[in-house]
């Protein structure tokens, strides 16, 4: 925890009063919620690339291990089911089964399946060195065979120069052929074939964020005559490389499994540890997931005004075979705060709970002070999403249920946005108790940047809310 000295320089940001008094609510608050993750959690996470976290490390606004293992810890869960609604790059799936829980690891994005699937993979570590000769056997075939193929993307030129292009080509080529005997050999190859995609693109691999940059076209001119030295060689050292890593990463999570855990497409018999991937939008989720069977939901919800995820992640998605340019424009609307609708238009199901009275007014007056009223309607959409979220999440909680939503206080057209207070508010209306508001005082996540939310700026931390189901 920090000295309340060093808490002090927290509280310069200009935060809207929600409530009257809340200002010094505020304060008293960041007094006594403070926290660093990462320090708090050294005993237990050495660091935040552990196990296989560091696989395909770029996922935008991915969180920390630390954040669903502070809340794990925190409630002391063992053989419960957590559910992560918004699971991105499955940060939340790893931590929930290291520490002998279930896990339901949802996304709308369709490359979560993958990374869940990588980062979880099952087999005896004993296997290792039989692996590692059939990824070297793999990696050397590539280079021999004819094989290719070109991802069902419109532009693809522009994002590679054409020698490695056809380099890249043969090596998806071969690899998509790997007979599904083998499905955890080719989840590896996969996962390094994706960093070489990224690596040998004019799109920029430091950011999470695919755009070409200058820096990144004279890498690009080292790196093309680099491979006009030393031919496809730099290629597969490079690949192999990857994949030695990746098979270590997943070595290293079976051998740290106390407990053998099964892979399951839906809900069935609970008192055994499963794994559970799910590639629907939230609004579907209560289809499938029954009411009041999850333990624990623990989840970071996009950002306000931070709808990239798909333009962040298709250069993976193309390559892995899973969308083309017409998936990408329907998946992005359905992205929470993309459909622009009035707040009364909730969905069936869930609307029978009132209707959220002080958070609407709240949520109407700030928007009031935006200086632009033409995205009005986008911002009240995120919140109508955030409110079908906190409401579902309730549905599915069993009683005594925790809800950790963890979450940045972004600002929209210059005008700071209270998410923290207003989402809180929203669980109190949706049968919440909140137990604890912690603000984590490290950057937890690789934010995105854009026009319109002015997060990373002047953002020292974020906020982890706890709810219990009352
Ligand atoms: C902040 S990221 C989660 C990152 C994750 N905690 C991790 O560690 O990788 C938010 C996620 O919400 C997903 N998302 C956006 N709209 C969604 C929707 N309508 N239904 C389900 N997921 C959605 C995005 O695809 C993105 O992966």
């Amino acid at each position: 925890m920090m000295s309340s000295k060093q808490i002090a320089m927290f509280n310069n940001q200009e935060i809207l009063p929600f409530k009257k008094n809340k200002r010094e609510d505020f304060n008293k608050e960041i007094l006594k919620d403070v926290i660093n993750l990462r320090e708090e959690l050294k005993p237990d996470i050495p660091s935040t690339t552990y196990l296989t976290h560091g696989i395909h490390n770029v996922y935008p606004a991915k969180f920390i291990p630390q954040v669903p293992r502070f809340v794990i810890k925190k409630f002391n869960h063992k053989g419960k089911i957590i559910l992560d609604p918004f699971a991105g790059s499955g940060t939340t799936a790893v931590e929930s089964l290291i520490t002998g829980n279930s896990n339901i690891s949802n996304d709308i994005n369709p490359l979560t399946k993958f990374l869940v699937e990588i980062k979880t993979l099952k087999f005896n570590p004993r296997d290792c060195f039989s692996y590692l000769d059939r990824l070297i056997y793999h990696v050397d075939s590539i280079f021999k065979s004819d094989l290719k193929f070109t991802p069902k993307w419109g532009n693809l030129d522009y994002w590679y120069p054409p020698e490695i292009l056809t380099e890249l080509k043969k090596i998806w080529g071969y690899i998509h052929s790997i007979d599904e005997n083998e499905s955890n050999i080719k989840y590896i190859l996969k996962a390094s074939a994706l960093f070489i995609s990224r690596k040998y693109s004019y799109g920029e691999d430091g950011s999470p964020k695919l755009f070409r940059s200058k820096q990144k076209t004279m890498k690009m001119k080292e790196l093309t005559n680099k491979f006009h030295e030393i031919g496809y060689k730099l290629l597969r050292n490079e690949l192999l490389g990857k994949a030695e890593q990746y098979l270590g990463a997943v070595t290293q999570f079976n051998s740290s499994m106390k407990t053998e855990f099964m892979k399951v497409n839906s809900i069935g018999d609970t008192s055994k540890q499963f794994l559970m991937v799910l590639n629907v939008s939230i609004e579907d989720l209560g289809k499938i997931i029954p009411k009041q069977t999850i333990d624990c939901i623990i989840t970071s919800p996009p950002y306000i005004y931070a709808q990239e995820y798909f333009r962040s992640t298709k250069i993976d998605m193309y390559w892995l075979d899973m969308i083309d340019d017409d998936l990408i424009k329907k998946l992005t609307k359905m992205e929470i705060g993309q459909k622009p609708k009035p707040f009364w238009d909730l969905s069936a199901d869930l609307s029978k709970i009132r209707p959220f009275k002080n958070t609407l007014s709240v949520i109407r007056e700030l928007s009031e002070k935006f200086k632009s009223k033409d995205n009005i309607l986008r911002y009240e959409a995120y919140f109508n999403d955030m409110m079908y979220f906190v409401r579902l999440s309730s549905n599915l909680l069993v009683s005594k249920g925790i809800l950790a939503i963890f979450i940045g206080e972004p600002k929209v057209f210059g005008t700071p946005v209270n998410v923290k207070d207003i989402i809180s508010q929203m669980m109190e209306e949706s049968n919440f108790k909140i137990v604890n508001t912690y603000f984590d005082i490290i950057k937890s996540r690789h934010l995105l940047r854009n026009r319109l939310n002015e997060n990373p700026d002047g953002i020292s931390g974020e906020w982890l809310i706890l709810g219990e189901k009352l």
